[in-house]
């Protein structure tokens, strides 16, 4: 089938190329003219593991091109993929403006019976809109489906090909055999397209992260309780995830939830239960918690030294998660930033993510190229990313180059009886 994706950031860069790589012919747009030119030349824009080769093989192949022409991306595509940012509007809401503008320049380019798909994470009713929008600009036939992303950074790719369920929200018949042909090669009997209306589809991408994100916020709770009662969270957490009716993913109390989806993703659900009438209490909980946690390394850390301005810290781990350079709402900001307030100074590392960092602290940080040249001198380690590089260090090494052996561990990575007997002073989340 040939292809156009609208918006090469995460989302449109990975459905283009995993369409691509099943044989479709497949065209990506972006306004941003120097974006498109180094994709053009085979540079891809984001960290995403397998990402490039994938990029490559398919540009090679004469499957995958970019373009700054909407028109004409657009004139031959039997299916256009809406993907575009939907950035925080003032009130929470996500902004639509970038949706609608897409949409419209969509419309006027058609020239032939077309599915729309709505890619973009977009609030229930969108999809109505963005019909309106074409039909206010084309005779032209078309269909608009509503199709949310559900892939995880660090494992889009694998997420895109193997897709736990792929949904397809429209009431189109024509539509459905459309987008029912372009997803067969990636589902299974036990993975299968769900079929329902675009409104259902909607709401099933925010419910879903929603969920996810309450499920780590209520993890996260009752790690602050653990720490209190002298429990252990990680045998807690073991012990309901075994529940088949509860299950283990997302149960990791941590630092607090980021990135571009969980935090956007619960505030824009939460400004559609306000415009229709339901507070959606539960939420607002979910986020405070979240907002607490992102400072509970700091706590910990003014719980110990009391003064931190004369105080030298190591951060472990810059993005909001392993395997990515995304720094969208990473709780190592909130971390740093209260650090440096305090007046400490900080050294960090992180694998992939240093220059996206850079935007975020500038040179008020010293960025170190190890693990082991952030720790020297330090009077604490925080561990904020759970990179794997990060979980088997030689402690005694570390211990040597430390000031002081401390070590506040952000993700629960490290045993604490190994770290004792290491001869650290540790501190986890929800550990005694
Ligand atoms: C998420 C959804 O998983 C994905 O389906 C959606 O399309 C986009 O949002 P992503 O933001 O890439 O994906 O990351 P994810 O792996 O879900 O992690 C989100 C945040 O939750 C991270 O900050 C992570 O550290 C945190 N997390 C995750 C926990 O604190 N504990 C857990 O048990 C799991």
């Amino acid at each position: 089938m040939k292809i156009a994706v609208v918006g090469t950031g995460y989302v449109g860069l990975v459905a283009g190329t995993c369409l691509a790589e099943s044989g479709n012919d497949v065209t990506c747009v972006d306004v941003d003219e120097g974006k498109v030119r180094a994709l053009q030349a085979g540079v891809c824009p984001i960290y995403e593991p397998g990402l490039e080769e994938l990029l490559h093989r398919n540009m090679k192949a004469l499957r995958l091109h970019f373009t700054t022409s909407l028109s004409a991306a657009v004139e031959s595509a039997q299916v256009v993929f809406i993907a575009v940012g939907t950035p925080q509007g003032e009130s929470g809401d996500a902004d639509l403006s970038y949706v609608l503008d897409a949409a419209e320049g969509i419309g006027r380019a058609l020239r032939q019976y077309t599915v729309v798909v709505d890619k973009s994470t977009v609030p229930v009713g969108t999809a109505d809109k963005v019909r309106e929008v074409i039909a206010q600009v084309t005779k032209v036939e078309f269909d608009v489906v509503s199709n949310p992303e559900f892939l995880k950074e660090g494992a889009a790719l694998e997420d895109f090909l193997k897709p736990d369920r792929v949904v397809i929200g429209t009431s189109s018949e024509r539509a459905r055999r459309i987008m029912g042909q372009l997803y067969a090669p990636f589902v299974r009997t036990e993975n299968p397209i769900l079929y329902m209306d675009a409104r259902s589809a909607e709401m099933t991408k925010y419910a879903a992260n929603a969920m996810l994100a309450t499920r780590i916020s209520f993890m996260n709770d009752i790690a602050a309780l653990c720490e209190k009662v002298g429990a252990d969270v990680d045998f807690v957490r073991k012990g309901m995830g075994s529940d088949r009716r509860i299950g283990h993913p997302f149960l990791h109390p941590g630092v607090g939830y980021g990135g571009s989806c969980f935090p956007k993703d619960v505030k824009a659900l939460m400004a559609t239960g306000r415009e229709n009438g339901v507070e959606l209490d539960l939420l607002r909980a979910v986020e405070h918690t979240n907002q607490r946690q992102k400072r509970c390394l700091l706590a910990k850390a003014v719980r110990h030294f009391g003064e931190l301005s004369d105080k030298t810290f190591a951060v472990w781990g810059l993005a909001f998660k392993p395997k990515t350079d995304d720094m969208r709402e990473a709780p190592s900001v909130e971390l740093i930033e209260g650090l440096l307030g305090k007046g400490a100074r900080v050294q960090c590392h992180d694998p992939v993510a240093t220059q996206a960092a850079q935007r975020y602290f500038g040179n008020r940080v010293r960025y170190a190229p190890s693990g082991y040249a952030a720790a020297e001198g330090a009077d604490a380690l925080f561990l904020v990313t759970e990179w794997n590089e990060f979980r088997r260090p030689d402690f005694q090494r570390l211990k040597g180059l430390m000031k002081n052996p401390v070590i506040f561990d952000g993700r629960n990575i490290f045993d604490p009886t190994q770290m004792r007997e290491e001869g650290f002073t540790y501190y986890g989340i929800g550990r005694p």
